[in-house]
């Protein structure tokens, strides 16, 4: 395993995007930075953090014969790998807020950003970019539905030593995905999910609140909520969010 270790970069994501562009790089090669000055979020959103407080990294992996039908498993296996790490660190009420959000109670704790190429019908390779809030204690206004490991558990945490626990369980889960262990995977995602089963405020396209109740995940990545008249609706990332 190759880890690149810079001290400020624009975003992780887009300088592994572009070495893994120019060079032949080693299956699961990282980068990882102290400061990221334009580190990018999910639905071209912004992901800031304080520097030298925080993890923020991308992991290249790369892939031979998984199927993007099946790129949702690849979401739930670095999901499941992440709440595997938080959760030895004894993170209480730990969830995992659909698509990818990793959650202490109702706060977010860590993002992910997984930028695919395709090829055919198969995934190629698959840019992980991880942010976690690790011992940033303080949040603007515009961030406070976030938390960190330290507000949650009171320790300060070494941060080569969480990324060394965070990519050996990313490999075990990985592994999970690539073994095509799908069933498990998406067990153990649901088993997870934030605010499943009771009943929610969801916000539309329009931004308007209506009530309903998570019930899962479909295998194409999409929201399944119960609505007022019982009926069950799909909804796409960009359709709905958790008011
Ligand atoms: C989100 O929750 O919106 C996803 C955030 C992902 C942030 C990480 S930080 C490291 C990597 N590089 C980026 O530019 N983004 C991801």
């Amino acid at each position: 395993m190759k880890i690149i270790k810079l001290d400020a970069i624009d975003s992780t994501n887009s300088f592994l995007k572009e070495l893994a562009q120019k060079s032949v790089l080693e299956d699961f090669t990282i980068v990882v930075t102290k400061a990221q000055r334009a580190g990018k979020g999910q639905m071209g959103n912004t992901w800031a953090s304080e520097d030298g407080k925080n993890l923020t990294f991308s992991i290249l992996k790369k892939l031979s014969n998984s199927k993007t039908k099946d790129q949702n498993y690849l979401n739930y296996a670095v999901c499941l790998a992440l709440y595997e790490v938080f959760s030895a660190l004894n993170v209480p009420k730990l969830s995992i807020k659909w698509p990818n959000d990793i959650m202490s109670a109702n706060k977010k704790l860590c993002g992910v950003l997984i930028e695919n190429s395709f090829q055919k019908n198969t995934i190629k390779q698959a840019i992980i970019g991880i942010g976690v809030n690790v011992n940033q204690t303080q949040y603007p206004q515009e961030l406070a539905g976030a938390t960190s490991i330290k507000n949650c558990i009171n320790k300060t945490i070494d941060l080569n030593h969480l990324l060394e626990k965070t990519t050996h369980s990313l490999q075990k889960y990985l592994n999970l995905f690539e073994q095509e262990s799908f069933s498990l995977l998406d067990q153990w995602y649901h088993d997870a999910l934030y605010k499943k089963d009771m009943p929610t405020t969801f916000k539309d396209l329009n931004n308007t609140l209506f009530m309903g109740i998570i019930k899962g995940v479909s295998i194409h990545g999409k929201l399944q909520v119960q609505l007022e008249d019982d009926a069950i609706k799909e909804f796409g990332i960009k359709e709905i969010s958790i008011a």
